[in-house]
């Protein structure tokens, strides 16, 4: 019997639970899932209509001025919530010191304060005629242009507040992460000579690192979706300039398209998370989650829409997996074996051009299946996996061993897995267990003639 005929089943802490049948509780799931998901539909929606008159002005107008403004905002939240979130969540729950417990719960105030008021609280605070300039002025005997203060209604201004008020989801998700982790483990380390801070870069920071990039992820949604803070510091964003499209222009086509625009953004985060590791946990992973990578793989683009790709599996704790395990190389083999499922993808070498009466060959297939390994590569680290490509494995083998008939090629074979801990590899891999560089956009786009 194929894996996939077997009833799915989920581990969980050791116990093996059957999923339950498809019942009312789907039915209203299904309907919760369709009523959430109109807005983004409708915002993408959007797109199906031409684009608006207005928007080729924007863009030349309006759209950089707020590209850079979020780019700011994104980068300063990203790194202040999570030095901040992490820094606090590690001192609250690795040193003890009194009032640690006040800590505790108190570092996550910032949360019942929208950041538009701690920006008007602080803008109040710090500019001319506030207190703290009014005391410098006072006690110095200065008068403005003597002194340098900085400008609180800044972009800069603006992403201190984010930070201030957002770093609670990373501090919340890391706290959770680093309470999960077994003391054991910071013990042996020290045991065998960390220090207290090379255990916490090499062993801590590494095992908490989805759940930080969760908390920052969600800290730069709010980040990218707040209007009130930079409408009221007066800087142009991608909501203000949403906002002003719609309002000031009139045009609520060009605002939903921009929308969909600003909604691409949380994509990107998706593109820079992926990567691909050697070191992988020891987690299982179910046929079902299996599937859903497939599953996106079956939704890429391809020419004439043949879908050329075909994929074989096999998770490790099947008898399927050392067939497809011994189809690697050996340096391949020795990383991929601690992986949770391997996939081969197979291309179709011919294809039925639409109104040809007989097949002939297909000039894009392997381009074809590229689309779908990248689909199966992003699906997998959205849901929190990891895809690693392999061409080093033995094509013939794997057509002949895994009942491939005529007409198809080897393209790939992919671990799947987790991200682990980079220790359990050699040190040669070690050094390069780290999300790669890539040439500049100039050396590979040219605009009308290729350069060389
Ligand atoms: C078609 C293809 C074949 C690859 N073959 C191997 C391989 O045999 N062994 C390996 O360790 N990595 C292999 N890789 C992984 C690449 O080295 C890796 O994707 C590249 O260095 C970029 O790194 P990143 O995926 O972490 O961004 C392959 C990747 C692709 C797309």
């Amino acid at each position: 019997m194929a894996d996939t005929d077997v009833p799915a089943r989920r581990r969980s802490g050791g116990v093996e639970r059957r999923s339950q049948p498809a019942g009312p509780i789907v039915v209203i799931a299904g309907v919760v899932a369709v009523v959430i998901s109109i807005p983004v539909t409708s915002i993408f929606g959007a797109w199906l209509s031409p684009p608006s008159p207005n928007l080729w002005h924007l863009v030349e107008t309006l759209l950089p001025e707020a590209v850079e403004n979020t780019l700011i905002l994104v980068a300063m939240v990203a790194v202040g919530t999570g030095l901040i979130g992490v820094g606090t969540a590690w001192i609250v729950t690795q040193c003890s010191f009194p009032g640690v417990r006040l800590f505790e719960w108190a570092l996550l105030l910032p949360f019942a304060m929208p950041a538009y008021i701690i920006g008007y609280a602080y803008t109040a605070m710090l500019a001319f005629p506030g207190p703290v300039q009014s005391w410098i002025r006072a006690t110095f005997g200065v008068t403005r242009d003597q002194y340098w203060f900085p400008e609180v209604a800044t972009v800069w201004g603006a992403g201190a507040m984010f930070t201030l008020v957002f770093y609670p989801y990373v501090y919340l998700l890391s706290r959770a992460a680093f309470l999960e982790q077994s003391g054991s483990t910071i013990e042996v380390a020290r045991t065998l000579g960390r220090s207290p801070w090379g255990a916490f870069l090499t062993i801590s920071l590494p095992l908490a690192r989805p759940a930080i990039a969760a908390g920052i992820a969600l800290a730069l949604m709010e980040t990218i979706a707040d209007f009130g803070t930079v409408h009221f510091f007066g800087q142009h964003t991608l909501t203000t300039a949403i906002y002003r499209t719609w309002m000031g222009m009139g045009d609520r086509l060009g605002s939903l398209q921009l929308s969909a625009g600003l909604l691409s953004f949380a994509l990107l985060l998706l593109f820079l998370e992926r990567w691909s590791p050697r070191a992988f946990t020891a987690d299982e992973i179910s046929t079902a989650q299996l599937l859903s990578f497939l599953e996106a793989a079956r939704w890429a683009p391809s020419s004439y829409n043949s879908q050329p790709w075909r994929f074989v599996f096999a998770r490790r704790e099947t008898p399927h997996w050392g067939r497809l395990l011994g189809l690697l190389n050996e340096f391949n083999a020795s990383w991929a074996k601690g992986a949770a499922a391997l996939v081969i993808v197979f291309s179709k070498l011919d294809m039925l051009v639409p109104g040809a009466a007989e097949e002939t060959p297909a000039y894009h297939h392997s381009f074809d299946a590229g689309a779908a390994w990248l689909s199966i590569a992003l699906q997998a680290t959205r849901s929190g996996w990891h895809a690693h490509a392999m061409a080093a494995f033995d094509k013939e083998r794997a057509l002949a061993e895994l009942g491939v008939p005529a007409g198809f090629r080897a393209e790939v074979a992919i671990a799947l897995g987790k991200a682990g801990n980079a220790e359990k590899l050699s040190a040669a891999l070690q050094a390069r267990e780290v999300p790669s560089q890539r040439e500049p956009l100039e050396r590979i786009a040219f605009e009308g003639r290729f350069r060389a």
